[in-house]
This record gives structure tokens, C-alpha cells and sequence, in this order.
């Protein structure tokens, strides 16, 4: 488990001087974001000033973490690159399989009985080439990566989009598709737009009810989920000083809910303490040789206004606590108006369940504040009126928190300990309370709140707050209630309230584990088997696909998605989370939870060749058969959630040729390309009004695909009638050579033979 000393050492020691040439180079102070980056060039010594939101720069990361679902497509796809080992650390982390419904115990084991056939393959694949494994059990990817590999000034990329968690600890940590980390593991460079940067200024600090994670919910109301595309957010200032590193975290965390390419604290005493307190003194004293070169230069931060693209300046001393939804994590409202809004709007106020837990906040500190709450519903004798579930961040949080009496308080409330690992928060939750799809709200502390996303319910209205404010509300079990103000009538009718929480930052007694459930991998996997079952219908081997090349001419139109259109509704996940490594399976939830303009309904579509109406994979399978290309159009920001490269895969097996959108979320637009597919966005957005249902597509121009040359396409209506469609495309020439080999894995491959 250990974290690679060598490694970081390399890193510190090049990194003053690529910083101080690359200072030199763009001949101005530097953010910290541009000094990780600067200082990660995969040609080493910088040489050229990058343009910020326009050109595409080759990184080397340090590190590669994945998660179980993402993991097996993307292990499935290392296989195919005829590698011994990965090139770079990697972890591979079991956390997003296992349902939560009874408790811990009989969680983990129900899931290490249904899902052994993936943990073994994913623990073989892992001792082969040469990848730490964490078992089902021992904790959440991104708790597991902060507490043990996340370091200052270093660069990771991860197969699951709320990688950028480690930002908590001052690194540049990315969310990508399992086909960009496949390269990297395959020893090839990260390609990565250099992005823009949002500055945000942290002045005063936290107190009372209010949490790290009121920053981010604050600064998401202010971004929206599209506010952050293409920027890394970098948080300055003395209030940034004055958060935890956990804390910093779960603002770095959500950062993926405003669509940031990652979020990012420079290193200072928090981290420090952090890094001592999880076993890594080491670090934290290589770190402190060169802190000024893992911190923004003291320039940037006095005049942000000149250095960033867009500065946000925050008071903690008087950010309100904020409880964000329902059904998307931006729609802020401070806690104590949301009472009266959700009377206007109809939401219940009744609340069945307060949930505590997810990548974002399942912290020792997080558990001790929330902790604070229960004990006092307890104390004062009052009977929370809604369901506890409670997911710790990692074993070693778990073991602490048992030890200190934390979990205990809990359970004293009722709560159901769940097991160290994603559950609710991935819809890996199976909820008894309900018996069909009644309208309902809950608060949560974790980052997302779509439809569905906790318990597949699209009439569950939930609310994403810190865990005390979810702690708090759901002992009340009302959306109105406010702890600040409200009193609550406890079970001697008396009228009581709840303090302030109290919080303990890092364990006073130290972190501690007996299993903390990591494997190593043996130092020659050149002996291990890995095998998957041709009749598995939970694994597939992959078979490369074949170019689309450069005519498609008569694909028809396969759905014109409406609104929003996330990669959850491109690729679902809950119980299709069983599928996620075996790609035919998996295609039969390709985009059914994307409404159709036509008809305004999910997963119905029209097979233009039988005039029937069928299921959105099924009708695309009907094209396949036939030999005929679809095509997939879309709304603003599509593909927007997560790294899923499933939701590119999916449509690519099942014959789309490509997808056109108003705009597109960066990580699926790169998941799109890298399959050798057609992502494009309509130069003119009014031309999305001008598809119609029968349509057949020809591309005009597509034999001449080159960088920053718009494709031209013609869209035949029923009646005969075309209209001819400008297509903008962001495909630089090695893009396209992606495209043209038939993927980015066909590409390592053949350049791996010769
Ligand atoms: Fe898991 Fe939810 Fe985080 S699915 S990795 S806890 S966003």
C-alpha cells in the first residue's frame, strides 16, 4: 500500500526547475494549477506558453486510480495493449459494487458472493500487471487515494470523475474515461486541453452550522453545472488556509458537479497535518523543501484578477449553510429559505432519510461533526424522525471511528452502518422503505442528486448538504426545519435545540486499521492467469473495432435527445453496474433515460425501416443488422456526470457513427473520440430545431476530416426535403487519427507491434 517515495522524490526534484522555466517562458507569476501542469509536461523542460482553452498539451501524470465499475473495461482494454506492466502506479479500488440494504456485514458479503466473478477478475488482472488492489470492503476510491497516495504538486488521473478529490491535497487529479487512463498505464502520454482557470477567494473562516461543503455548494449555485467547463478551479486566499484537508476535499470533490476539468488548494499546514497524520511524515517533509514552489506565486493571489479568467471571492465568516436540489447539484438555497420554496414548488417536506457518507464527505471530521448532532438528539432525548444510513470513507476511517465511539452514537440513532463504499450514492441501494415510485425527498452529503441516481426512484427529491446539516434535518425529518433558528419538541414534550456542531479534524489518537484491505501485486505477474468465461454475462473480451472511415452516407436518425442528457441517462447505472464488463450486455441500456424531442418520452424511439416504435438499443441494433450508421443528436452540455466511457463504447458497439450535440461535458466528448467515433457540436445551435424524426444523415464532407475544418452534413427529411448542417468538431490530427484506425486502442496497439 505503500505510496511511492521514489517517485514523488523525482517529481519535487524536477519540478523548481520546470516551474522556473516555465515562469520564464509565459513571463509572469504562476497559479499553482499552471506550476503542476508546467511541471508534468510529458517532454519534460517547458518550452512553449500554452494557450489556456485552446491548446492541446501531452502531460505525464504520476498516477492512475480506478474504481471496479470503471476498472473492468478499462483493465479489459489494457489487455488488449500487449503490455507486461502498467507504466505508471496504479490502484485499482472495489467500492462501487456493493449494495447497500441490511448493513455492513451481510452487504459486503451478499456482494462478494454476486459480484466474485468480477472481484477476482479485477484482483488477477491487477497481481498480473502490476496494480495495488483494494478489496470490496476497504473503502471509497477517493477516500482511500486521500489517505494514502493523493500527495502536493502531483498529477493523477482517474477512472472515475470525482478523482479530482485529491485536489484536497494540492494535486492536479483528473477524471477520465478508461481509454485515457489505458494509455497512461500502456506508457503513453495524457492529452489534455490546457485548460482555462477560475480563481476563488476564500476570505474569513468557517463557524457554527457552516461546513467546507457550503463552499462548494455556494460556488456551484454561483458556476451551475456548466460553469466550470473546461477550468481548473483554484482556491486561494486566508480562508482556503484555514479548512482541513479533508474539508478541502469535498469542495475539490464536487467541483465535478460544476463541470471543472479538477479543482485545486495550494499545500500549507492542513495538508501538512494530514500527511503526518495518515503515515507519510515523508512527504510531508519533501513537500515542505519546496513549498513555495506547491503554492501559487504570492503575486497571482494579491492581483487575481489579472492571472485567472474569472475570480469568485467567498466570506466564510458569512457563507450560510446551503442544502442544493432537488435533481441537480447547482439549484442552491440557503437553509432556512428552502422551506417556503419547496412549498411553491411542491417538493415534500417530509424527509424519510438522511444519509451520510460518499467520496465527498465520509471524513473522520465529516463522521465527528455529524456525529455531534446525533449525540445530541440523543442526549436531549429527541427521536429522529427519518431514516440513518451512514457509508465510512475507508476502513481505516471505519476502525477509527469504532474505536473513538464515533459509529456507536449512530448507531444509538438507529442508523444503519453501511459498508465502506459507495451504496445509495451510486443507486447501489436497495431501499425497502418504499413500495413503487412515491413522490419523497431526502438529504444526503454526498456530490450528486439526478433522477434517480440514489434509489432509481424518479420521484425522490434529494438534497445534497454537509453531514451535520443532513444529520440535523433528518432528525427533524423536515425540509424546513432550520437548526439555527428552529427547536424541536423532544420525548418529554419539551422544546429543545440543536448546537452548533463540533468537529475533531484528525483522530487525537491517530488513524488506525487491522486490515485496511489492500493486496500487492507480485513482483512478476508474468505466471497469472486471468481468465474470463466465454459464457460470462457479466465479462467480455473486447474485439477492436472496425473504422468508420470516411463515407457514411444514409444513417438514420436514432434519437434526438431533449434536455438534459448525462452520461447516467446515456449509460445507467444502479443495477446496470453489473454489466459494466461485458459490452453487449451493458449496450442494452444505451441512452433509455434520454427523452426523445419526438414524443417526449424515454427509451421510445421510431425504426425508420419497420415504422415501429422500440427501445433505443433495440432500434440500433436493427440498424447494425442492416449495415446502416445512426446517428445520436443532442441538447447543451450532453454527456455531462461522469468518465463513464461506456456511455462512448455503448453507441459505438451498436453502429452510431456519431453524435451532434449543442455542446458536450469534456471528458465524454474525449470518451467519444477515443472510440473512433463523431462527436460534433451544430456551428449554428438553431439547427437542432431543424431535425426531424425520419431523418437520414449523409456526411458530405467527412473524407476531408482535418482539424478546425467544420464537417458538412445532409439531413433528408420524410417528404424529400434536405437541410445541410454545419458540424464544428475540437479533433486534432492525432484525434483523428484515432478515428481513423478505428480507435485510440487500435492505435496502441499497432504502433506497440511494429
Ligand atoms: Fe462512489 Fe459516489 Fe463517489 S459513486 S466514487 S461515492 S461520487
Amino acid at each position: 500500500m505503500a505510496f511511492d517515495i521514489d517517485m514523488i522524490k523525482k517529481v519535487y526534484k524536477t519540478m523548481p526547475e520546470r516551474v522556473d522555466k516555465a515562469r520564464q517562458i509565459v513571463s509572469k507569476p504562476l497559479t499553482l494549477s499552471e506550476k503542476i501542469l508546467y511541471a508534468h509536461l510529458w517532454d519534460g523542460q517547458p518550452t512553449t506558453a500554452f494557450r489556456r482553452g485552446k491548446d492541446y498539451v501531452d502531460f505525464a501524470p504520476d498516477r492512475i486510480a480506478c474504481q471496479d465499475a470503471t476498472a473492468q473495461m478499462a483493465l479489459l482494454q489494457f489487455m488488449q495493449a500487449g503490455k507486461p506492466k502498467v507504466a505508471v502506479p496504479t490502484t485499482v479500488h472495489c467500492d462501487h459494487l456493493i449494495q447497500a440494504k441490511q448493513g455492513a456485514v451481510p452487504d459486503l458479503k451478499r456482494a462478494n458472493e454476486t459480484s466474485s466473478e468480477v472481484f477476482d477478475f479485477l484482483a488477477s488482472v491487477s497481481n498480473k500487471y502490476g496494480i495495488g488492489f483494494w478489496k470490496p470492503g476497504a473503502g471509497i476510491i477517493h477516500q482511500v487515494v486521500l489517505e494514502n497516495y493523493a500527495f502536493p504538486g502531483g498529477m493523477m488521473i482517474g477512472t472515475d470523475s470525482h478523482t479530482v478529490n485529491a485536489g484536497g491535497l494540492g494535486m492536479v487529479a483528473i477524471g477520465v474515461g478508461g481509454a485515457d487512463a489505458v494509455d497512461v498505464m500502456a506508457g503513453m502520454a495524457w492529452e489534455l486541453k490546457f485548460p482555462k482557470l477560475i480563481g476563488v477567494k476564500l476570505t474569513g473562516s468557517l463557524s457554527g452550522w457552516t461546513a467546507s461543503k457550503d463552499v462548494i455548494l455556494k460556488v456551484a449555485g454561483i458556476l451551475t453545472v456548466k460553469g466550470g467547463t473546461g477550468a481548473i478551479v483554484e482556491y486561494f486566499g486566508p480562508g482556503a488556509k484555514n479548512l482541513s484537508c479533508t474539508g478541502k476535499g469535498t469542495i475539490c470533490n464536487m467541483g465535478a458537479e460544476i463541470g471543472a476539468t479538477t479543482s485545486t488548494f495550494g499545500y500549507d499546514d492542513s495538508m501538512e497535518r494530514f500527511l503526518r497524520a495518515t503515515d507519510r511524515s515523508e512527504i510531508a517533509d519533501e513537500a515542505n523543501k519546496i513549498r513555495e514552489y506547491l503554492t501559487g506565486d504570492p503575486e497571482v493571489y494579491e492581483n487575481p484578477e489579472q492571472y485567472f479568467d474569472e475570480v469568485i471571492e467567498i466570506d466564510l465568516d458569512t457563507l450560510r449553510p446551503h442544502l442544493n436540489g432537488p435533481f441537480t447539484p447547482d439549484l442552491a438555497t440557503p437553509v432556512g429559505e428552502l422551506g417556503k420554496l419547496a412549498r411553491e414548488k411542491g417538493w415534500p417536506i417530509k424527509v424519510d432519510w438522511g444519509l451520510i457518507g460518499s467520496c465527498t464527505n465520509s471524513s473522520y471530521e465529516d463522521l465527528t461533526r455529524a456525529a455531534s448532532i446525533a449525540k445530541q438528539a440523543v442526549d436531549k432525548k429527541i427521536v429522529a424522525k427519518a431514516d440513518f444510513g451512514i457509508n465510512p470513507g475507508s476502513e481505516t476511517i471505519r476502525f477509527t471511528a469504532e474505536r473513538d465511539g464515533i459509529l456507536k452514537i449512530f448507531e444509538d440513532l438507529n442508523a444503519t452502518i453501511f459498508t465502506n463504499a459507495c451504496g445509495p450514492c451510486i443507486g447501489q441501494w436497495d431501499r425497502s422503505d418504499l413500495k413503487g415510485e412515491e413522490k419523497n425527498t431526502i438529504v444526503h452529503s454526498f456530490n450528486r442528486n439526478f433522477s434517480k441516481r440514489a434509489d432509481g426512484n424518479p420521484n425522490t427529491h434529494a438534497f445534497v448538504g454537509s453531514p451535520e446539516m443532513v444529520a440535523a434535518i433528518a432528525i427533524s425529518g423536515r425540509l424546513d426545519f432550520d437548526p439555527m433558528n428552529d427547536t424541536l419538541i423532544n420525548e418529554d414534550g419539551l422544546e429543545v435545540k440543536l448546537d452548533a456542531p463540533q468537529g475533531i479534524e484528525l483522530p487525537p489518537r491517530g488513524f488506525d486499521v487491522e486490515d485496511a484491505g489492500y493486496v500487492e501485486p507480485v513482483a512478476d505477474g508474468s505466471n497469472v492467469d486471468v481468465s474470463v468465461s466465454p459464457t460470462s454475462e457479466r465479462l467480455q473480451l473486447l474485439t477492436p473495432f472496425e473504422p468508420i472511415g470516411g463515407s457514411v452516407k444514409g444513417a438514420k436518425l436514432l434519437i434526438k435527445a431533449f434536455g438534459k442528457c448525462t452520461t447516467d441517462h446515456i449509460s445507467m447505472a444502479g443495477p446496470w453496474l453489473r454489466y459494466r464488463g461485458h459490452l453487449d450486455n451493458i449496450s442494452n441500456n444505451m441512452l433509455i433515460g434520454a427523452v426523445n424531442a419526438f414524443g417526449m418520452k424515454t427509451n421510445f424511439v421510431k425504426n425508420q425501416l419497420t415504422g415501429e416504435y422500440g427501445g433505443v438499443p433495440d432500434v440500433a441494433r436493427d440498424y447494425k443488422a442492416k449495415g446502416i450508421y445512426s446517428i445520436v443528436v443532442g441538447d447543451h452540455n450532453y454527456g455531462e456526470g461522469s468518465s463513464r466511457e461506456h456511455a462512448a463504447m455503448e453507441p459505438r458497439h451498436l453502429g452510431v457513427a456519431a453524435v451532434l450535440v449543442k455542446s458536450f461535458a469534456r471528458i465524454h466528448e474525449t470518451n467519444l473520440k477515443k472510440q473512433g467515433m463523431l462527436g460534433l457540436t451544430f456551428a449554428n445551435e438553431s439547427d437542432y430545431d431543424l431535425i426531424q424524426e425520419d431523418d437520414t444523415i449523409n456526411f458530405l464532407d467527412l473524407d476531408q476530416f482535418a482539424p478546425e475544418k467544420p464537417l458538412t452534413l445532409e439531413f433528408v427529411h420524410a417528404d424529400g426535403t434536405k437541410d445541410v448542417i454545419v458540424a464544428n468538431h475540437t479533433y486534432n490530427q492525432s484525434q483523428i487519427d484515432w478515428y481513423n484506425e478505428g480507435s485510440a486502442l487500435n492505435l496502441i496497439k499497432r504502433e506497440n507491434a511494429s
